[in-house]
C-alpha cells in the first residue's frame, strides 16, 4: 500500500496533507526518514514513525483505556471532558468510540474500537460478556446484601430481577461485582436496591481481559492479538 494512503487510513489527514508530512520528512519507516508519499509498502507488521511516534499498521483500531474519573464517554460530551480526548489525534480522526459507557466517575477498563464487528460482539446482550467491577460502599455491606445481589433484584423500568453472576464482599465497604448486562447505572442502582450506596466505582476486567496494573489513569495501549483472544474475538 502507499504510504500516503497508509498515512490518511490511520487518521493523518486528507491525503495531501499526508502527503506534506511525508515531503517535509516528518514520516520515517524502519528509523529511516522517508520523503516518497507513493513508495509502496508492505503492511504486514509494518510500524512507521511520524514526529517520532511510532505507529503499528492497525487495519481496525482497538485499544485499551485506563478511564479516570472526571471524564464522559458520550459522542458528545455535555459536562465534563470526554474519553476521546485522551488519545491521539489521528486515533479520533479514526473516529474510534467507546463499546459500552462508564459513568463520568467510573473509573478502570474501558475498550475503544474503530471495528464495528468486535464493537457489536462485546454490546451485545445476548452474548453476556461478563464484566466485573470493584464498588466501593457508603455503608458497611454484609451478606444479606450480597445474597440478594446474587438471588436478583428488580430495578426501576425493568420488567425480571437483575442477578449478579458473582458477587463477594472483599472489605467491610468492598465488594466485587460481576455482571453480564451493561444496563444504565447498573452496579449503582443494584446496590441501592439492597440498602446500599456506591461511593467509588472501578472496572477491573471485560471478559478474561484485565486492566494492567502498569496502566495509569488516563493511559492507553493497543489490545494485542492475546488481549483479543481474552475477549472471545478471533482476528
Ligand atoms: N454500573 C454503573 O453504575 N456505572 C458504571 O459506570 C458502570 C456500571
Amino acid at each position: 500500500m502507499q504510504l500516503e494512503r497508509i498515512l490518511q487510513k490511520h487518521g493523518f489527514g486528507s491525503r495531501r496533507e499526508c502527503r506534506g508530512l511525508v515531503r517535509r520528512e516528518r514520516v520515517a519507516i524502519d528509523g529511516r526518514v522517508c520523503d516518497d508519499p507513493f513508495v509502496e509498502l508492505d503492511t504486514d507488521g509494518l510500524v512507521f514513525t511520524v514526529d517520532g511516534v511510532d505507529w503499528p499498521y492497525a487495519e481496525c483500531a482497538s485499544l485499551m483505556l485506563h478511564k479516570p474519573a472526571g471524564y464522559e464517554c458520550s459522542r458528545k460530551p455535555k459536562h465534563h471532558a470526554g474519553v476521546l480526548e485522551l488519545l491521539p489525534v489521528p486515533l479520533r480522526e479514526r473516529d474510534v468510540q467507546p463499546i459500552g459507557r462508564l459513568d463520568e466517575d467510573t473509573t478502570g477498563l474501558l475498550l475503544i474500537t474503530d471495528d464495528g464487528q468486535l464493537n457489536h460482539q462485546l454490546s451485545s446482550a445476548r452474548r453476556k460478556v461478563p464484566k466485573i467491577y470493584l464498588a466501593t460502599t457508603k455503608h458497611r455491606l454484609d451478606q444479606e446484601q450480597i445474597g440478594r445481589l446474587l438471588a436478583g433484584v428488580l430495578l426501576a423500568d425493568e420488567v425480571e430481577p437483575i442477578v449478579a453472576a458473582a458477587a463477594e464482599m472483599v472489605g467491610e465497604n468492598q465488594l466485587r461485582l460481576t455482571l453480564t448486562e451493561g444496563k444504565y447505572h447498573q452496579v449503582k442502582r443494584m446496590v441501592a436496591a439492597v440498602g446500599n450506596r456506591v461511593e467509588a466505582l472501578h472496572r477491573e476486567a471485560v471478559g478474561e481481559l484485565t486492566l494492567p496494573a502498569d496502566l495509569k489513569p488516563g493511559e492507553w495501549r493497543w489490545l494485542t492479538a492475546d488481549d483479543l483472544k481474552k475477549l472471545g474475538y478471533a482476528t
